[in-house]
């Protein structure tokens, strides 16, 4: 049964009452920082901030110093790149899902781990209105407000960049002048960025034309070794557990296949997209070990799946990127689609093997002791089963329907 929904419709503001506690996804940028503040000293707000690592390598000690300075009650901290790869990633790629055919979903998939974290914390510490800084104009905004009406139907949402009449960032820094909380250092660079261990996102700035192209400095993943331009994968389930015969788990997989695809430059994309408000935008995303992961796992459905379940994943994936992209990574319809997949996914079990060239990657093998592929039925060789003396009949039948349309056209 579903019940008014309380945050709906309205501010939070608990002046008189008892002083209400807000949890604010915080980076310790300029935004956060200026929303840590205006939930205080506007909305009388106890602020708790959280941050977590999804591979981007945020500083705990400097991030937990300044949100304290700023007056937050509390800083919490989780390292999320183990959960992050095996339950986000490795199920984007198992799914095949790339919204309009280009964009492994790197950001999207990020923000309903970081909204079901904040939810633990708001569970121990009875948190009353999740926060977030995304503005009114991108994808983040409902990924992870729907994340959170979905796990927390009964929790209050706030979104300061929706509510307040602050324009820009110099009005931000005057602001937290005013308040005696003078914002020191990086007021953000150029580009609005979103990094984790998958993917790193780059818009904004010159970008915003689309008649430039981008600058390769954007792409500033840096690796120290010299990579082999051979590699093993394996995987069971649809799942890869193992690089050349040795097994990882899945963020050391990751972080390994990344030096692979950094040094070959695999995994950039230029594109524009329509974000779910219509609003065309254009990004440069890097995804070099997912990209390498994804045709990987593809080659391995070419022998293990028959066409059938090949040509409903290929619709279900267009489902799939679609409600990721558009933050639905909590629903039910998600999660069906998910179940559809795990299904597909049990025979795809095997090993591929690949070679790396500048910017392109190709098969070298493919074995599974689930393939359906079979040397001897496709041979131009006489097969066992005679199958071109039995292709007589086949045929005739396959023919009727076009007889039928030939004689009436
Ligand atoms: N356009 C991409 C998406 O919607 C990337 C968004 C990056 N977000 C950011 N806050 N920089 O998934």
């Amino acid at each position: 049964m579903i019940e008014e929904n309380k945050w709906l419709g309205h501010i939070t503001n608990n002046s008189g009452g008892e002083m209400k506690k807000a949890l604010l996804a915080y980076s310790g940028g300029l935004d956060t920082s200026a929303i840590l503040v205006w939930l205080q000293k506007e909305m009388n707000l106890e602020v708790y901030c959280y941050c977590c690592d999804m591979g981007n390598m945020p500083d705990k000690e400097w991030l937990e110093k300044r949100a304290l300075s700023f007056g937050a009650k509390k800083f919490i901290f989780d390292d999320a790149r183990e959960e992050f790869v095996n339950d986000y990633v490795f199920n984007v790629i198992k799914s095949g899902a790339l919204y309009e055919g280009e964009y492994l979903l790197g950001t999207a998939i990020g923000r309903p781990l970081i909204a079901s974290k904040m939810g633990k914390v708001a569970e121990e510490y009875d948190i009353d209105i999740f926060v977030h800084g995304a503005t009114g104009k991108g994808n983040d905004q409902l990924r992870l407000e729907q994340s959170w009406s979905y796990l927390y139907p009964d929790k209050e949402i706030l979104t300061p960049w929706k509510e307040w009449s602050f324009k820009g960032r110099n009005e931000l820094l005057n602001y937290l002048e005013a308040q005696g909380y003078p914002y020191e250092g990086e007021s953000g660079g150029r580009y609005s960025i979103d990094e984790n261990i998958f993917h790193k996102s780059t818009e904004g700035a010159e970008l915003e034309d689309v008649a430039i192209s981008y600058n390769d400095e954007i792409l500033d993943h840096k690796i120290e070794e010299t990579m082999p331009s051979k590699i093993t994968l394996s995987f069971k389930k649809g799942i890869p557990f193992a690089l050349n015969g040795e097994e990882y788990g899945a963020k050391d997989l990751l972080d390994e296949l990344n030096k692979y695809g950094i040094q070959y430059n695999i995994g950039i994309a230029d594109i524009v997209e329509e974000r779910v408000n219509g609003i065309k935008s254009r990004g440069v995303y890097h995804t070099p070990g997912g990209t390498v992961l994804a045709f990987a796992l593809k080659k391995l459905k070419e022998i293990c799946w028959s066409h059938k379940t090949t040509k409903l994943a290929q619709m279900m994936s267009i489902e799939y990127a679609e409600l990721v992209y558009e933050g639905a990574w909590f629903s039910t319809a998600r999660t069906s689609l998910d179940a559809f997949f795990n299904s597909a996914a049990q025979n795809l079990e095997g090993t591929v093997s690949l070679e790396f060239g500048p910017s392109f990657m190709k098969v070298l093998s493919r074995k599974s002791e689930k393939s359906l592929y079979s040397k001897s039925l496709v041979s131009f060789e006489e097969d066992e089963f005679g199958i071109n003396k039995s292709a007589i009949g086949f045929c005739k039948t396959r023919n009727l329907q076009y007889i039928n349309e030939g004689k009436v056209k």
